[in-house]
């Protein structure tokens, strides 16, 4: 795929699992990634960076699994400059219909002589050893030079013209630390790709954070001067401030058609029902006036533009929702519906599930579910088979009754019972509200130490009988992670999330952060 036959075509690459699990608490079982990265294909995404295979036993299972079940979309694990990272990454993809490798290094003075400790020359062999070790697995290879918005142009220069001139077919441009602005951004791409020999031979991509709130606005930049593959995230999840917004991208892109020119391979009514998944499995609720996924997106609530969208849409409305998804969740079971229905519509949904005692687990919570809430959608039945996959995966706790009294005038309480690694214990607190009470009376059995660094709660689908979606952080010894539950009370919700919280706590995964 090089840049003279593809010229409008804008390459979509999706890193929700990669950059986007770097986010604090965001880290995904092999069930949630394999359930994402299905979504990604029915999106349509071209590249899906499934993980960094070196990072864990888990990361390389979760890549290898991706690999093995995803035929449209190009499947691709992160490796930095390091063999054992490159076989690593070769392995995990090995089963993929169509695999890359990225592999990457720092070339900004800053990490070249505090993290890496190495020299110019150094950097430049490791960069051109790296694609040679990725080309004993796939000839679809992409070099990043890390940190590149703080590298010196002339060897950024330098190291790209190697790496083509051994392989690579795609030329990463990261601007890691978010740090650029639109108008230099696009000239560092524009000068690049004129300095860089051969550089109509690959494709050039960039990859933008969003520490100054500018990282799709860069990549539009880069894209006005001749990338044609982005690097981007669904919600922009990602490091830090998160990356380049893929629905943000892909919006502009087609909306603003007259100026890009582009066109992507993206099924946009997809964009609203992955953006969801992205969040029920991440715990990392959507801001109400986030662009085009937002729940506020397409909300007109000044009487002028009311009247003016009665009147004639185009007079406030850029795009259409329906055309990115909203308005599709679709009513999927009721309360009549039988085991076999249940079990089709999840794999309908991309969630296949083998054993035959998951399946029976999930369709009691669903039975349950479905005698509190007539109309069961799509996306209730995605919150629980994430209770049900996480609670099989590691349940050092589980709920098992919860009684909580709020009155006016009094102070709420709350009565717990957990079972505690198949032993039942109780315990009972007082608290500002019945959630602050639960959460505390779980403390009393717990007694985690950990400290609570976000509560929200959203609620699944609308309606005041809705399932409300609860998502804690914990953050303990350095770690972090996010507990989800889900239910039609939402302190029940609470509850389940908070436990779901220490369980993950209690499970002692370590995994390499690729960058550090
Ligand atoms: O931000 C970054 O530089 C990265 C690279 C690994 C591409 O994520
Ligand atoms: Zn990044």
């Amino acid at each position: 795929m090089q840049q003279e036959i593809q010229n409008n075509k804008l390459i979509i690459f999706d890193t929700t699992l990669r950059d986007g699990e770097q986010s604090p608490g965001a880290s995904m079982t092999q069930e949630e990634k394999l359930r994402i990265a299905r979504q990604l294909e029915k999106l349509g995404v071209d590249v899906i960076e499934a993980g960094f295979a070196a990072a864990s036993p888990g990361d390389f299972n979760s890549i290898s699994a991706v690999a093995k079940n995803i035929k449209e979309s190009t499947v691709c694990s992160l490796a930095r400059a390091v063999e054992n990272d490159i076989r690593k990454a070769g392995e995990a993809i090995q089963h993929a219909k169509k695999g890359r490798i990225h592999t990457f290094i720092a070339t900004s003075k800053i990490h070249m002589e505090n993290k890496l400790r190495m020299s110019e020359d150094e950097v430049l062999d490791r960069a051109v050893q790296a694609v040679k070790w990725s080309l004993e697995y796939t000839d679809d290879v992409e070099f990043s030079a890390e940190d590149a918005v703080r590298s010196e142009m002339d060897f950024l220069v330098k190291v790209f013209n190697a790496v083509i001139k051994v392989g690579a077919k795609t030329i990463n441009v990261p601007d890691t630390v978010g740090y650029s602005i639109p108008g230099v951004w696009g000239e560092r791409m524009k000068a690049l790709i004129n300095q860089v020999e051969n550089s109509s031979k690959v494709i050039w991509s960039t990859h933008c954070h969003n520490d100054l709130g500018m990282a799709v606005a860069n990549s539009l930049a880069a894209v006005m001067n001749g990338a044609r593959q982005v690097e981007c995230t669904i919600n922009g999840l990602g490091e830090r401030a998160g990356n380049a917004s893929l629905e943000e991208i892909v919006m502009a892109v087609k909306t603003r058609k007259d100026l890009f020119n582009l066109t992507t391979s993206i099924d946009t009514t997809q964009i609203v029902p992955t953006s969801r998944l992205v969040s029920t499995i991440t715990g990392y609720p959507v801001q109400p006036n986030k662009a085009i996924v937002g729940a506020n997106a397409f909300a007109h609530e000044s009487g002028i533009h009311q009247d003016g969208v009665l009147k004639h849409r185009e007079t406030y409305e850029i795009m259409r929702a329906q055309d990115v998804g909203w308005g599709a969740n679709k009513i999927s079971l009721g309360k009549l519906s039988g085991r076999n229905a249940f079990k089709t519509r999840l794999q309908e949904l991309g969630i296949d599930i083998q054993s035959e005692d998951i399946i029976n687990a999930a369709f009691a919570r669903f039975k349950d579910l479905a005698d509190k809430k007539s109309e069961i959608f799509d996306e209730d039945l995605h919150a629980l088979m994430s209770e049900e996959y996480t609670s099989e995966a590691i349940e050092h706790y589980k709920l098992i009754h919860l009684k909580t009294m709020s009155e006016t005038g009094t102070t709420p309480h709350a009565v717990i019972k957990i079972s505690e690694n198949g032993k039942e214990v109780m315990a009972e607190s007082s608290g500002g509200g019945p959630v602050d009470a639960t959460f505390k009376a779980i403390e009393k059995i717990a007694n985690s130490g950990s400290e609570l660094q976000l509560y929200s709660v959203n609620n699944i689908t609308s309606g005041t009988d809705a399932q409300g979606e609860v998502t804690v952080r914990l953050a303990k010894g350095g770690r972090i992670v996010n507990g989800q539950g889900a239910d039609t009370d939402i302190v029940i919700a609470s509850a389940k999330a908070y436990i779901n919280g220490l369980n993950k706590l209690q499970s002692k995964l370590e995994r390499a952060h690729p960058q550090v």
